[in-house]
């Protein structure tokens, strides 16, 4: 049951269908080019979209109010009426599809990015832009201390944004004052040393996000909801705690007219938080602003979110990786298809790190459901009716084959030689941190079952029970194995005084390791294995040594992910020996070498795990192809990679799989 969640609300002036809100995903649609910080018609399309898929309400991506806060050219910036038209078009959108939207209104503050447009950083004081694994933007640098004429500046520009989206028929404004930008800065005493009045005391630091709120609310009337967004600092010693945000939100409140306030916690939280953490802190700022909250914090499971709504401490919940990872997930709610939903892992791989992720200027996509529009219009083509799909490997890529395969109507059958589905997923998600995997499994194991796919476990394929079952197609999924340098290859087994293995065996458990464990990983961490790992062991009582070849050990990692993971790590006392490699093993110690100097050394180890990733298990591929055609592979077993390129694969063959089989 979800009656809370799915219930009307009014927020100020704006009603909204139900408690659900995507807030501030940041897709980076804006266009290249000439067409650089400016919305663009695929922007338009992403929000008709995520409006079809059922959520109350939409928060835009956060658009940059002023030049010296925009971050690169992909940032929408909403300094001039030209964005009208097409903002309106997206308000239609969303309004066509039953949605309410609210614009984000931001400005980075001492996290813009020097490099844009080499502008100075703007701040309310001199004082050094954070730097670290967390903070990609800022880097250190030292800020301009903005004057009061600035600042007058900056109350002027988001008054002027906030009349573009009036003007664009935009449901409603939210102001940023969270998560380290500049009306954040004002507000916290760590970077906020002005003498002024918008310095010192909490009032005073408040003063200038009330006087946004008044310049918003003054151009846009009150036809249109007008909210605040708050956040602790996501710094490592905060100036501005969580236990200070119901006072913030009290004296806004009494200071300036906004109609909701959006929480947010700090840092993007990961799996090693709970669904539901900082609600006190949101039944706290509910009780002292008066108005409507809405609390972001990990809610991926409905049936939590729909628990909290109904305590009534706080009215709206944000849903924001929930939703990318089933964009649907309101819509199949209302429609009692709960168990058809794709939950969100939380391992923001994909959606805030990655090659589409916050940094790299992309537009944030689930890695276990990276095109859901083009998938919704591949199931919506029934063209494989009649036809015998046979897919080797029930690991995620053959899995999502299977998947779509059925939805376009072929007849499909999986073999699988092992005693379960979900491949190497099942070994992740033996780590706490990864453990959440399973419910991707999960989610597959339903899909099997609703869809009536024929699904053999225990069945190994070869190439003559192939020829038997004579499919018209193929596909072949059949993972990888581990990656092996060859110093682990020449010892493996070896009874040196040290045991070198790889990070699947460690994880598929009997084995025996030692107190002092040394894990080497390859320059990158080849599907996000090394880190969890090492973790894992800690917590065991081992002492874990990571040697990484890279300056960062976790650099394929999102920051979020890696600011959690590098707390955790040093706090358990993991040692991280860093741009080296183990080059050789002896008893009761390893060599190393310095990847840059060459320079070598020793490390005590009773134990050493390779993590190198994986090598291609592809033998059966050319020896199918050898006897027939339309045979095809996917995932690791054509180049070893991740989740995401697993299930990527799976969707780009289903593109082109009817044609092929016809052919
Ligand atoms: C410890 C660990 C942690 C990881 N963590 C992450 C992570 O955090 N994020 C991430 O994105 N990726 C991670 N990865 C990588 C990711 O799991 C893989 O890239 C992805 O799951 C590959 O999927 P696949 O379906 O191609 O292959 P697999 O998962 O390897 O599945 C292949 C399947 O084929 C079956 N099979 C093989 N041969 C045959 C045969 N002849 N007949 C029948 N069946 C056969 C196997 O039993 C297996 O079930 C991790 C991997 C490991 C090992
Ligand atoms: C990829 C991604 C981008 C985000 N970008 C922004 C942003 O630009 N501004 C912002 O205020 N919040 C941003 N957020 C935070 C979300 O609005 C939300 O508070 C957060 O994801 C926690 O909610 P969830 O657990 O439901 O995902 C982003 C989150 C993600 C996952
Ligand atoms: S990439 Fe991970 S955290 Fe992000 S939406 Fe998908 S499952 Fe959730």
């Amino acid at each position: 049951m979800a009656e809370h969640l799915l219930s009307e609300f009014r927020i100020g002036p704006m009603s909204v269908r139900n408690r659900i809100v995507f807030t501030a995903p940041a897709p980076a649609y804006a266009g290249l080019d000439e067409n650089a910080n400016r919305p663009t018609q695929e922007l338009a399309a992403y929000w008709e979209y995520m409006a079809r898929g059922g959520a109350g309400l939409l928060v835009t991506e956060p658009q940059s109010v002023h030049p010296t806060s925009t971050l690169n050219p992909r940032t929408v910036e909403n300094v001039s009426d030209d964005l009208i038209p097409l903002y309106r078009q997206v308000a239609d959108a969303v309004h066509d599809g039953g949605a309410k939207i609210v614009g984000h209104l931001w400005h980075a503050g001492f996290l813009a990015a020097t490099g844009y447009r080499n502008l100075p950083l703007w701040a309310p004081s001199a004082v050094r832009a954070p730097m670290g694994a967390m903070v990609p933007m800022g880097g250190g640098a030292i800020a301009y201390g903005m004057t009061q004429r600035d600042i007058r500046e900056i109350i002027g520009a988001f008054a002027s944004a906030a009349a573009r989206l009036r003007q664009a028929t935009f449901d409603g404004v939210e102001i940023n004052a969270a998560n380290g930008f500049l009306l954040a800065e004002f507000l916290s005493p760590k970077v906020n040393l002005r003498e002024d009045e918008y310095g010192g005391s909490l009032g005073n630091r408040c003063r200038i996000v009330a006087e946004v709120v008044r310049a918003v609310r003054e151009a846009v009337g009150p036809g249109l909801a007008v909210g605040v967004r708050l956040s602790a600092d996501p710094f490592i010693e905060p100036g501005l705690t969580e236990s200070d945000l119901p006072e913030v939100a009290r004296h806004l409140s009494g200071s300036s007219p906004f109609d909701y306030i959006n929480l947010m916690p700090a840092l993007l939280p990961d799996a090693s938080f709970v669904q539901g953490a900082g609600w006190d802190v949101a039944q706290a700022v509910r009780r002292e602003s008066g108005v409507p909250v809405i609390y972001n914090g990990l809610l991926t499971d409905p049936a939590v979110a729909e628990s909290l709504v109904g305590e009534g401490d706080v009215e709206l919940v944000g849903m924001t990786r929930a939703i990318l990872a089933d964009p649907w997930l309101p819509s199949k709610l209302e429609s009692g298809q709960r168990d058809q939903i794709r939950a969100c892992v939380a391992c923001n791989q994909t959606c805030s790190g990655g090659a589409g992720g916050l940094a790299a200027m992309g537009t944030p996509s689930c890695l276990l459901n990276p095109l859901p529009a083009e998938v919704d219009r591949l199931a919506r083509t029934k063209d494989g009716v009649g036809q015998k799909l046979l897919v080797i490997g029930a690991g995620l890529a053959g899995l999502e084959v299977a998947r779509l395969a059925r939805l376009r109507g072929f007849s499909v059958t999986v073999w699988e030689r092992g005693d379960d589905i979900g491949g190497q997923v099942l070994l992740a998600a033996k780590v706490p941190q990864r453990a959440r995997f399973r419910e991707a499994v999960e989610f597959y194991r339903g899909q099997l079952a609703a869809l009536d796919i024929d699904l053999q476990l225990g069945r190994e394929a070869t190439v003559e029970a192939v020829e038997a079952f004579n499919p018209d197609a193929v596909v072949v999924a059949t993972g990888s194995t581990p990656a092996m340098p060859s110093w682990l290859r020449s010892r493996n087994g070896d009874a040196a005084g040290v045991s070198p293995m790889d990070v699947r065996t460690v994880l598929a458990g009997n084995v025996r390791l030692g107190k002092r464990v040394v894990i080497a990983m390859a320059e990158v961490d080849h599907g996000y294995q090394a880190l969890p790992v090492a973790e894992l062991l800690a917590d065991r009582e081992h002492e874990v040594t990571i040697v990484a070849m890279a300056f960062e050990p976790s650099i394929n990692q999102d920051f979020f992910t890696s600011e959690h993971a590098y707390r955790r790590l040093l706090r358990k006392g993991v040692r991280m020996v860093t741009t080296s490699e183990v080059t050789a093993v002896h008893p009761g110690e390893v060599e190393i070498r310095n990847v840059y100097t060459r320079q070598t050394g020793r490390l005590p180890a009773d134990s050493v795990i390779g993590s190198y990733g994986g090598m291609v298990n592809d033998s059966l591929i050319g020896q199918l192809e050898e006897s027939r055609s339309n045979v095809f592979a996917v995932g690791d077993c054509v180049s070893p990679r991740d989740i995401a390129g697993a299930i990527s694969d799976g969707i780009r063959l289903m593109a082109k799989l009817p044609t092929a089989v016809r052919a």
